[in-house]
C-alpha cells in the first residue's frame, strides 16, 4: 500500500499529502493507473482523519493527477508534465452539456439563456443611444436620479409608492450589506441573523469587527421568541434578515411571523436590514417585505443579480429619509460610485418593463426544476415553490461535510451546512444544492441522481 513519508510543514496537512501524491508520481513510486489507498487505509496509516485524506485526493484530482470515483477507489492519472491520457475536468459549459461531469450547484444564479439574448439586444441599444451622458459621468449621491427612479420602479413590486429620492443605487447586492452595516453600526455592535445564513452576512460582519450571533430558525425562518430572550439579555443593533427564500434553508416568513419581527425591533430598538434579494419569488403575491412593518427603522436591501443578471452588479437600498445621507456617503467611501453604465443597462431592463418578463420566465423554470428535484431526491427536500435552491435534509448516519466532499468527488458541486453555520454547533445535517445553475434540465437532473445514489448508497463509510 502506498503510503507517502510526510515531512514537517506549516501548511494544511492535505496540501502536504497532496505535495507527497504529486512527488510520488513525478519519481515513478507511483506508476500510472496504480489504485491509491482507501481514504480510510491512508487515514490510518497517517493517524488523520479520512476526511483529510479525502481533501488531499480532491487537491490531487484538481491538479490532475488523479480520478476517482464513489465506491470504485481513487486511481494515478499519469506522471506530472505529460499529457493525461483521459481530459481531467473540462469546467467549460459546452463540456458539462456534453458529459456532466462536474456540475457546480453551488451558486445561486438565474438561468442563462434568455438573458444573453436580452443582454445582447440592450448592449446594441445603450450604444445607440443618443444621450449618454449620465452613463459617462460622475453621478450625485445615490447615484443619478433617473437611475434611482429606474430603481424605484423596480422597487414598486414590493414597495408600492416607493419614491426615487430615497433609493440608494449599490455594486450589488453585497456591497448594500457593507454599506448598511458599516453607516448604520459601529465596531464591537451586536449584530443578529439566521443561525444558517449567506456566508456574505458572516464575512462582511465580521470584517467590520461586528459581533455576529445567529438566531435560532423553524420553518419560517427566525423564531421570534428566540430572538426576544437575546433582546432580553443584549442589545443588539441590527437584525439582518433574508424573510423570503432564505439562504440556504429556503424558508419564507408568514406576514403574521414578520409583523412580530417587527413589533421585537420596535420594541427593543433596533435596525432591520431587510435582505429582500428573493423577494421576486415568494410563493403567496400578498407576501410583504419584512421592512414595510417598521418602515421607518429599516433598510431594504435588494439587487439585480438574482432576477436579472450578476454582472450588472445592479443592487438598490430603500431607507427613511434621515439614514440618506450615511449611506450615500458610505457608497463614496467604499467604491465613490457603483458604475453608472451598468446602472444605465439596469434602468433599461425595467423601463422596458423586461423585468416582469424575466420574473415570470425566472419563476416558471424554477418551479420546473423543483419538479424535478422532488422526483429524484423525494421527502428529502426542503424548498419553496419557486426558490431557486433546495435544502437536502441528509439522513443520520451522514455529516454534512463529508456529504458535500463526496458529492464532490462524484463530479457535483455542493454547499455544506457548516459554510453557512454563524457559530459552530450541531451538525444541522443538510446541503445546499442550487437548481437553477446548470444549463439544462437533462444536466440538473443527472447531478441530482448522482446525489440520489450517493444517499441510496446508505453507509458514508462504505467509501472509506
Ligand atoms: C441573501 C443574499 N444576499 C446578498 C447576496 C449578494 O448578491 P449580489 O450578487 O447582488 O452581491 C446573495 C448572493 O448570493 C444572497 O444570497
Amino acid at each position: 500500500m502506498w503510503v507517502p513519508q510526510i515531512s514537517e510543514s506549516h501548511q494544511p496537512m492535505y496540501l502536504t499529502i497532496a505535495d507527497a501524491l504529486a512527488r510520488d508520481i513525478a519519481s515513478g513510486t507511483l506508476r500510472r493507473g496504480e489504485r491509491l489507498p482507501t481514504l480510510r487505509e491512508l487515514a490510518q496509516a497517517l493517524d488523520v482523519t479520512p476526511g483529510t485524506i479525502s481533501r488531499a485526493y480532491m487537491e490531487a484530482s484538481r491538479r490532475g493527477l488523479t480520478h476517482g470515483e464513489v465506491g470504485r477507489g481513487t486511481y494515478v492519472l499519469d506522471r506530472i508534465g505529460e499529457k493525461p491520457q483521459q481530459p481531467v475536468v473540462d469546467r467549460s459549459p459546452a463540456a458539462h452539456a456534453q458529459r456532466a461531469e462536474e456540475l457546480d450547484l453551488s451558486i445561486i444564479k438565474p438561468y442563462g439563456d434568455t438573458l444573453q439574448y436580452w443582454l445582447r439586444n440592450a448592449l446594441v441599444e445603450l450604444a445607440g443611444a443618443e444621450h449618454l451622458e449620465q452613463a459617462l459621468d460622475y453621478p450625485p449621491d445615490g447615484g443619478h436620479p433617473a437611475h434611482r427612479e429606474a430603481g424605484a420602479q423596480w422597487l414598486r413590486h414590493w414597495l408600492p409608492g416607493a419614491q426615487w429620492q430615497q433609493v440608494v443605487i449599490t455594486s450589488g447586492a453585497q456591497h448594500g450589506l457593507m454599506v448598511a452595516l458599516s453607516a448604520m453600526t459601529e465596531a464591537g455592535d451586536l449584530v443578529l441573523c439566521e443561525s444558517l445564513c449567506y456566508p456574505g452576512i458572516i464575512s462582511a460582519a465580521h470584517g467590520l469587527g461586528r459581533r455576529l450571533r445567529g438566531v435560532p430558525m423553524d420553518e419560517q425562518g427566525i423564531i421570534p421568541e428566540a430572538l426576544r430572550e437575546i433582546c432580553q439579555r443584549e442589545r443588539p443593533a441590527m437584525l439582518v434578515c433574508v424573510a423570503t427564500c432564505q439562504n440556504p434553508t429556503t424558508a419564507i416568513m408568514s406576514n403574521a411571523r414578520r409583523a412580530q419581527i417587527a413589533a421585537l425591533a420596535e420594541e427593543f430598538d433596533f435596525l432591520l436590514l431587510d435582505d429582500d434579494i428573493y423577494g421576486f419569488l415568494a410563493t403567496d403575491a400578498d407576501t410583504r417585505p419584512l421592512s414595510t412593518f417598521a418602515p421607518e427603522r429599516s433598510i431594504y436591501l435588494t439587487s439585480l443579480s438574482k432576477s436579472v443578471a450578476p454582472a450588472l452588479r445592479t443592487g438598490y437600498l430603500y431607507s427613511p429619509a434621515r439614514m440618506l445621507s450615511r449611506l450615500t456617503s458610505m457608497v463614496r467611501s467604499t467604491v465613490w460610485m457603483p458604475s453608472p453604465l451598468t446602472a444605465q443597462l439596469a434602468s433599461q431592463v425595467i423601463n422596458q418593463g423586461l423585468d416582469g418578463q424575466l420574473i415570470r420566465l425566472h419563476r416558471a423554470e424554477a418551479a420546473a426544476r423543483q419538479a424535478i428535484a422532488r422526483e429524484v431526491l423525494g421527502d428529502a427536500v426542503r424548498a419553496q415553490p419557486y426558490s431557486y435552491h433546495i435544502w437536502l435534509n441528509l439522513p443520520e448516519q451522514w455529516r454534512s461535510d463529508e456529504f458535500a466532499l463526496l458529492a464532490r468527488a462524484n463530479g457535483v458541486i455542493v454547499m455544506s451546512a457548516s459554510q453557512f453555520q454563524v457559530e459552530r454547533g450541531d451538525d444541522p445535517r443538510g446541503v445546499r444544492v442550487v437548481l437553477m445553475s446548470p444549463t439544462s434540465r437533462e444536466e440538473l437532473r443527472f447531478a441530482l441522481t448522482r446525489l440520489a445514489s450517493l444517499l441510496e448508497s446508505g453507509d458514508p463509510k462504505r467509501f472509506y
